[in-house]
């Protein structure tokens, strides 16, 4: 009984309650977000995951830049619904190289984190210059222009030392190279066994089946790369974590 004789002095002091109670806001703050301050402890290390090659990236960019997050979601819920449609909900692990993530909380169009390797080359192109010739329902606006506007990969190593002082393990070595391998990416006739060896898994060919490299190269390089880093057929979580 006497505990709760000593809670009622606290009951009925304003102070004291407002005190105590900041103190137990605080406790109870402090052991949730500090463990968040090392991501590397929370995020489980799965096997395939690499940051991005620098076509990847400098599409990713056209993707931030374009607001195609307004319209797409990059997250992949563990819901029935969500894993039949999309497959494999999606792992932190997958946009731990993201700054920023692009999970998104709104779906006019489908969720785009798996999309890699679920259409052609051509089918991106002619979707993202008319989608209504594809999808004749669809509201998606055109980006015909990307086609036009040439990139020369000029500034993609500025780029990656960017994404590097905010914890992408970009070496230096990918970094003084960033420019052939931007370029070798886009052409399958290029010398592209260091950048594949860079980036395990980087796809190799002309995206957009036309001379040079377009923003719209980049864009379906990155699209195309979407979800196909990890192998789920050899997957398994870590019960432990
Ligand atoms: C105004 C909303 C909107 C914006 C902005 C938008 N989309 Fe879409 N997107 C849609 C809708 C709706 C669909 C479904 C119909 C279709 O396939 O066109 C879709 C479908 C897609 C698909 C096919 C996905 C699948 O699994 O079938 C891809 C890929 C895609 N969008 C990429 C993009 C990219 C890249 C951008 C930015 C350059 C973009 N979208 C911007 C609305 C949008």
């Amino acid at each position: 009984m006497g505990i709760l004789d000593k809670h009622k002095k606290i009951e009925t002091h304003a102070t004291l309650l407002l005190v105590l109670s900041f103190l137990v806001v605080t406790i109870g703050g402090i052991v949730q977000i500090v463990p968040l301050f090392y991501l590397e402890n929370t995020i489980e290390k799965v096997e395939g995951m690499r940051p991005y090659s620098p076509l990847e990236l400098a599409g990713r960019e056209i993707y931030v830049r374009e607001g195609c997050y307004v319209c797409h979601s990059q997250m992949i819920r563990p819901m029935r619904d969500e894993v039949e449609r999309y497959g494999h909900y999606s792992l932190a692990a997958e946009s731990m190289y993201d700054h920023p993530f692009q999970w998104g909380s709104k779906r006019t169009g489908p969720d785009l984190a798996r999309v890699g390797g679920r259409y052609s080359d051509d089918w991106h192109v002619q979707h993202l210059v008319d989608p209504q010739s594809v999808v004749p329902e669809s509201i998606m606006p055109k980006y015909g222009f990307l086609l036009n506007r040439m990139l020369d990969g000029q500034y993609v190593d500025d780029l990656m030392r960017t994404h590097r002082r905010v914890g992408v393990p970009y070496t230096d070595e990918m970094i003084v190279n960033a420019r052939a391998d931007f370029l070798a990416q886009a052409d399958a006739d290029s010398d592209f066994d260091a950048l594949v060896e860079r980036y395990p898994g980087a796809q190799v060919r002309n995206f957009d089946g036309r001379p040079g490299v377009s923003e719209m190269d980049a864009l379906i390089a990155y699209m195309q790369m979407l979800g196909t880093l990890v192998d789920f057929s050899t997957f398994t979580p870590d019960p432990s974590r």
